[in-house]
């Protein structure tokens, strides 16, 4: 029966839902604050500066960060916590466990959407996974918090590979379509990526954004903006180059969980040089795999974390420059939303596929990890 299934079934992404927050913050007003923060800091430890016991902090550019990153704004879950220079961190409210909490919130926005562009209704949705880096609690898991919201029976659960969160949910989802599990499934990646951002770090303070994204996937859907999915596949390899240390050992390990490396940390070189070619050899060995010749494909939506590194994939992959339909840029608009980059991508773009067009959504980061999922108009 399973093997029936597999010859026969189809697993179609049938709709795609996206939050964005109200507020944000360009890369002009996040160095002004920045640099006074920087004036202030140098200025009330003079004296320490001069005797070369510690370093005076450098300020930071926008003109840099458009260059090294591309990235010209971002939305934040809340703008006035971060620029304010005796706080630096987005002020969030703490709510009660009777209230949806903010994780929850954004994904049930993104997946009402997701649910409406398939034409579906939540009930007749059997699961819903949870995929980000960014996780608010350690349990019960936003997925099934998200469920109850949605009235939506079945099973619900969290999962965490960073900035691949998407395809390897992608592929959970897929994978329980295929085996029988389930017929519909909800994917939502909701990422508070400002709340593991440490504004205080010249490298970093410019890399993260706040959104959410949804993906329904459904065993041989009748939706007309339909995809079907070709195949999935996912690779790791252990890597200490991007990291965040912060988790419930912190305590009992008696360790400082306001130390930098209880947030956000990378060696952002080196994931550049390392990763670039990691996937671009998963992508095309993904392609070759399903005999797809890579002039096939009409678009990549790629991870959305750093312009230079998209661009030099892409080219790797094609043999030439891509132009901008082939491989769509939101980093811009949105900065590294983490899991959520790659289907905001997917999201905003795949309008215009006609029947049998070939498209591949890619995530990579930490772990290193890397994601495809390869799909095709329906
Ligand atoms: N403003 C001004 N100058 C800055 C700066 C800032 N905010 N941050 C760093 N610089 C300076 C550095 O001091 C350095 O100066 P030096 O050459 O005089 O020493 C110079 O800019 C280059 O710094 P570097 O860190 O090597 O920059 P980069 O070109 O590698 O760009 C990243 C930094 C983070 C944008 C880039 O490495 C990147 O995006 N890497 C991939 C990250 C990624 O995809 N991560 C995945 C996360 S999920």
């Amino acid at each position: 029966d399973v093997y029936k299934r597999q010859v026969h079934m189809s697993v179609m992404i049938s709709g795609t839902g996206l939050f964005t927050p109200k507020e944000f913050i360009t890369n002009e007003e996040l160095v002004q604050s920045f640099n006074q923060f920087v004036i202030n800091f140098n200025e009330e430890n003079k004296d320490q500066i001069d005797s070369g016991a510690i370093d005076a902090l450098v300020p930071s550019s926008s003109e840099f960060i458009k260059k090294a990153s591309g990235i010209e704004q971002r939305y934040v879950q809340d703008k006035e916590g971060i620029l304010d220079i005796t706080r630096m961190r987005p002020r969030l409210k703490e709510r009660s466990n009777s209230e949806v909490s903010i994780l929850a919130e954004m994904a049930i926005k993104a997946a009402e959407e997701a649910i409406k562009q398939s034409g579906i209704n939540s009930s007749d949705i059997d699961a819903v996974i949870c995929g980000c880096s960014n996780l608010q609690r350690a349990y019960p898991a936003v997925a099934i918090e998200v469920q109850k919201e949605l009235e939506i029976s079945g099973y619900a659960y969290d999962m965490n590979v960073a900035c691949s969160s998407a395809t390897f949910s992608i592929q959970n989802a897929y994978n329980d379509i295929q085996s029988g599990l389930a017929d519909k499934v909800l994917v939502v990646n909701p990422e508070i990526c400002s709340g593991h951002l440490n504004f205080k770090d010249r490298d970093a303070h410019f890399i993260f954004g706040d959104a959410a994204t949804a993906v329904i996937l459904e065993k041989d859907s009748n939706s007309q903006s339909a995809f079907k999915i070709l195949g999935t596949s996912l690779k790791t390899q252990f890597s200490n180059n991007i990291r965040n240390n912060f988790g419930f050992l912190n305590l009992p390990e008696n360790s400082d969980p306001k130390s930098p490396d209880k947030l956000f940390i990378q060696k952002g070189r080196s994931v550049f040089k390392e990763v670039v070619p990691m996937v671009q050899a998963h992508i095309a060995s993904h392609l070759d795999k399903l005999n797809i010749d890579i002039q096939e494909v009409k678009r990549l939506w790629l991870h959305q974390a750093n312009l230079s590194m998209n661009q030099l994939i892409a080219k790797k992959l094609l043999g030439r420059e891509p132009d901008e339909q082939e491989m769509p840029i939101i980093l811009n608009d949105y900065a590294n939303t983490s899991s959520a980059g790659s289907i905001i991508a997917f999201h905003q773009t795949k309008g215009d596929f006609v029947s049998n067009e070939i498209g591949v959504i890619s995530s990579f980061g930490a772990g290193y990890s890397v994601g495809s999922v390869i799909l095709q108009k329906i």
